[in-house]
């Protein structure tokens, strides 16, 4: 009785929806040419291109066509309609779902709508006069003029084929006193070669690359490297690795040479831009501030990638600094988990990483970093009373596309709070970018190599040490931290409880 009676309503429910879409077709169909041609690319498109498009699509950009003009977008205008709909274009990783990101790249329904009906009705230019005013890009930056600029003093010759071990230059900041940047950008001399940058600040205590003459391109020794990896119980992970992840995990810094153990005992190394396709410039906002002490060095970290044709690179990086010392400093740290070994032929590869504050701050960024087999990437927070939260989740990783995520309102993390990265990989045949299923994957800087790294920036009191700012801790681990922890040597107060031994979800 009560089915056939729903089966009844359904089916008047769908008669009248289907009226009602009809009904919809029927307006639209007698307007549809009339709108179409209405919708024109001087008075509807151009405004959405420049907002959303037009960073990358211009000349000297990632993008490979300009998306400046009518005669730029014209021969585009059916690839655009498929790029918006599926949602490709513009590239944006993060699930809707979690979190909310200032820097976040989406279209609006009402954008998508206009661009696909511009289509549809023959892309039509319409009158020029109806056009915005340009926006104006600052030639050759995304941050506006610079203040200062570091450049490589020498060009680097990329090979027309082989692999290229990770390249390595120290230079001098040139900053007699502390300066605070406020904005950075890599901006790389040669696209095609190269792969990725990663720009570290060295402070001059720092003993890190001491061996490096500043300004000449430096490999960190392989004995070295596997010197470390054999005193280290975690023996897959290289020297070059401790490089890029300078602040991951100081567990292992500790286990190999001298200059890494001093390198420990100072402020910890602070990362402050990088290059790779899709990733935004370091762009702070006004409280907030990156230092670059008195003497201190930038480390370029710069992985080529030959590709059939040889040919040079200059890179060279631009700031722009605070108007005045910021109230909060920024600091990028990564929860990496150097020691996992992905299996053959394995789809969905769990690789968890975990620190512990150690004091009170604010999160202003996330991002993930995985190579090829990268397939998702989960960041949650556990707070000091057990509470767990998820900011961000990237359900479909994508390593063209080394995206950050700037929180929209920075998030107080208070002392004892985890963060915990839960990645998981693909190492199966179904993943068309696997250079090879059939192998078992360990850490590594080249490509078919994997990563695991949840990079995430903190905003402290400037006047405050970084040493010490995080623990890194076995994922998992859920001890409560203002309980005696026998490893870390941890205050013992009053405790809250019991409560906090597990996530709630
Ligand atoms: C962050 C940089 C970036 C932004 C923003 C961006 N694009 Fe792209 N776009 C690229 C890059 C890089 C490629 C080439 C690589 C690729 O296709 O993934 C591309 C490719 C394309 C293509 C070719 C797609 C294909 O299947 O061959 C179209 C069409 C396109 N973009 C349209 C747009 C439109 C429209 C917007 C704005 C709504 C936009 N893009 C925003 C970087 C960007």
């Amino acid at each position: 009785m009560t089915g056939r009676l729903l089966k009844g309503l359904l089916a008047v429910v769908a008669f009248s929806l289907c009226g009602l879409l009809m009904g919809i077709a029927a307006t639209s169909d007698s307007t549809a040419p009339q709108s179409a041609s209405k919708t024109t690319f001087y008075k509807d498109v151009l405004p959405i291109l420049q907002n959303n498009c037009q960073s990358c699509h211009r000349a000297g950009e990632v993008a490979p066509m300009a998306l400046m003009t009518y005669d730029d977008a014209r021969p585009w205008a059916v690839a655009i309609k498929a790029a918006v709909l599926t949602q490709k274009m513009p590239p944006w990783y993060a699930d809707p779902q979690y979190g909310h990101f200032s820097n976040e790249r989406k279209l609006s329904t009402q954008d998508i709508k206009t661009l696909v009906t511009w289509v549809n009705g023959g892309a039509q230019p319409g009158d020029p006069k109806d056009a915005p005013a340009p926006v104006k890009f600052v030639d050759g930056w995304n941050i506006g003029t610079p203040d200062k600029v570091i450049e490589m003093p020498v060009a680097y010759n990329v090979p027309a084929e082989g692999t290229v071990d990770y390249q390595y230059m120290v230079i001098p900041a040139g900053f007699a006193q502390d300066t605070w940047v406020r904005a950075a950008e890599v901006r790389p001399g040669n696209r095609a070669l190269v792969h990725h940058v990663i720009a570290f600040i060295r402070s001059p205590e720092s003993q890190w690359m001491r061996d490096a003459k500043p300004g000449e391109f430096f490999v960190p020794k392989k004995t070295e490297q596997d010197d470390s990896a054999k005193k280290s119980d975690k023996s897959d992970k290289s020297d070059k690795k401790d490089d890029e992840s300078a602040n991951s995990n100081p567990e292992k810094q500790q286990t190999s040479n001298e200059p890494r153990r001093q390198r420990r005992r100072g402020e910890i190394g602070d990362l402050l831009v990088g290059y790779a396709p899709g990733i935004q410039p370091l762009d702070l906002t006004s409280d907030q501030a990156k230092l670059i002490k008195a003497g201190s060095d930038i480390v370029l970290q710069l992985h080529y990638t030959a590709n059939g044709t040889a040919g040079a690179d200059k890179t060279k990086i631009g700031l722009i600094f605070a108007k005045q010392p910021p109230r909060l400093r920024n600091v990028t740290i990564g929860a990496s988990n150097p020691s996992f070994k992905i299996p053959p032929n394995d789809g969905n590869y769990e690789v968890k990483s975990q620190v512990r504050l150690e004091e009170t701050v604010t999160l202003a960024d996330l991002m993930p970093h995985m190579h090829f087999r990268g397939k998702d990437f989960l960041y949650q927070v556990i707070y000091p009373d057990g509470r767990t939260e998820t900011l961000l989740s990237v359900p479909k990783y994508d390593f063209n596309w080394q995206l950050g995520y700037t929180l929209e309102k920075p998030l107080v993390l208070p002392k004892g709070t985890r963060i915990e990265c839960t990645a998981h990989f693909d190492n199966s045949v179904n993943n068309p970018y696997n250079p090879d299923p059939n192998k078992e994957v360990k850490w590594g800087d080249q490509t078919w190599e994997e990563m695991m790294i949840g990079w995430f920036s903190v905003a402290v009191d400037p006047k405050a040490s970084t040493a010490g700012l995080v623990k890194f801790e076995k994922p998992g681990t859920r001890t409560p931290p203002d309980q005696p922890d026998t490893k870390a040597g941890g205050v013992a107060s009053g405790t809250s409880g019991g409560s906090n031994t597990g996530s709630t979800r």
